[in-house]
């Protein structure tokens, strides 16, 4: 599962649909680390995630933090503890350790900070020192003891076994080091290939990739936004957001075909999800079944699939993650 725009899609509810549908054997968080934040609103409880799988909701689902992945140790540690998903949650003895002087710099940066517009989470420092060959990884930490082990390995088992996994990618397409609007990016590569590298699967192990796009992009932080929409009209249109880490007011802009058809090919969609019908089109607000959406909202989902030509699979109507519908096909 990766986001097709900028971040912000909705990929956490989406991923949460999909296991508490699903019920995935696993579910592993690939991605850049703690500077991603997904949302999951579930029977009254708001989970803001940064590390922890979104698919927690879940009971059945085993949560696993790939190799691939940067950890905060206190962020994961206070996530751990306020979802209760100690027994079940494993984090790979390779993934990278983000430290306070990560933080600081990230914050600290006139670069990063000031023209890059970061989440000032240390991700871009600490992924700078994981190439300098200078990162501590988890194993060394005393903190993430009881949880390290071989999430690789219990993964292949697992596929081996015939079970399904759920791989979490982060940020968006044009987000990604390589593929988006450098340098205006975060520090690596987030389409779904580098998604499997996270996790250690190749790619022929991917049954399904799923991009999720929002009916309208946002972007947090500095970077081109094709055909953006001033402040006082995003308010009257009711897209107003803020960023889940930083609080930061994100900018907006229409949903970009041209940017959908492209983020189709650099991921290999099979499927797609669209978020916030209920933002688009007034009566799609908690609807779950699709003949139920008003005309324009079917429609627009139908030209979403004609322009991609891939299939779209989920579609939301709201906050909660059961306000979603299967398309039908
Ligand atoms: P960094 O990932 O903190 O280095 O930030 C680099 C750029 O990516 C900035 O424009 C951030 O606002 C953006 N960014 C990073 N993570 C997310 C996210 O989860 N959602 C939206 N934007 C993000
Ligand atoms: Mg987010």
């Amino acid at each position: 599962m990766v986001g097709g725009f900028y971040g912000d899609e909705g990929k956490g509810k989406i991923v949460a649909f999909h296991a508490l549908r699903t019920k995935p054997e696993a579910s592993v968080r690939a991605g850049v680390g703690p500077n991603a934040g997904h949302t999951v609103r579930h029977r009254g409880t708001v989970a803001r995630l940064r590390l922890v799988p979104s698919s927690f909701v879940n009971p059945s689902t085993k949560l696993m933090i790939a190799p691939g992945v940067l950890v905060d140790e206190n962020v994961l540690l206070k996530e751990i503890d306020e979802l209760g998903v100690a027994q079940r949650l494993m984090v790979d003895r390779r993934s990278g350790l983000i430290e306070a002087r990560h933080i600081e710099r990230d914050k600290g940066d006139e670069h990063l900070a000031g023209k890059i517009g970061t989440t000032g989470t240390g991700t871009g420092p600490a992924m700078e020192d994981r190439v300098g060959r200078r990162l501590r990884l988890a194993d060394q930490s005393e903190k993430l003891k009881p949880f390290l082990g071989d999430t690789v390995e219990e993964l292949q088992k697992a596929l081996e076994e015939g079970k399904t996994i759920v791989a979490e990618g982060t940020q968006g397409t044009f987000l990604s080091l390589y593929h988006g609007t450098y340098p205006y990016v975060t520090s690596k590569d987030v389409t779904a290939s580098s998604v499997l590298a996270d996790i250690g699967v190749g790619p022929k192990a991917a049954e399904q990739v799923i991009v999720v796009f929002k009916s309208f992009v946002t972007r947090v932080g500095n970077g081109p936004l094709e055909n953006e929409i001033p402040k006082d009209e995003v308010e009257a249109r009711g897209w107003v957001e803020r960023g889940s880490v930083t609080g930061r007011l994100r900018r907006a802009a229409p949903f970009d075909f041209e940017l959908a058809r492209r983020a189709v090919k650099l991921n290999g969609a099979t499927a797609l999800a669209i978020t916030k019908l209920d933002a688009l089109f007034s009566g799609a607000a908690g609807i779950t079944h699709f003949e139920k959406l008003p005309k324009e909202a079917r429609d627009f989902i139908r030209k979403v699939e004609d322009e991609t030509g891939v299939p779209v699979l989920y579609a939301g109507t709201g906050e909660e993650v059961l306000d979603t519908i299967v398309v039908p096909h």
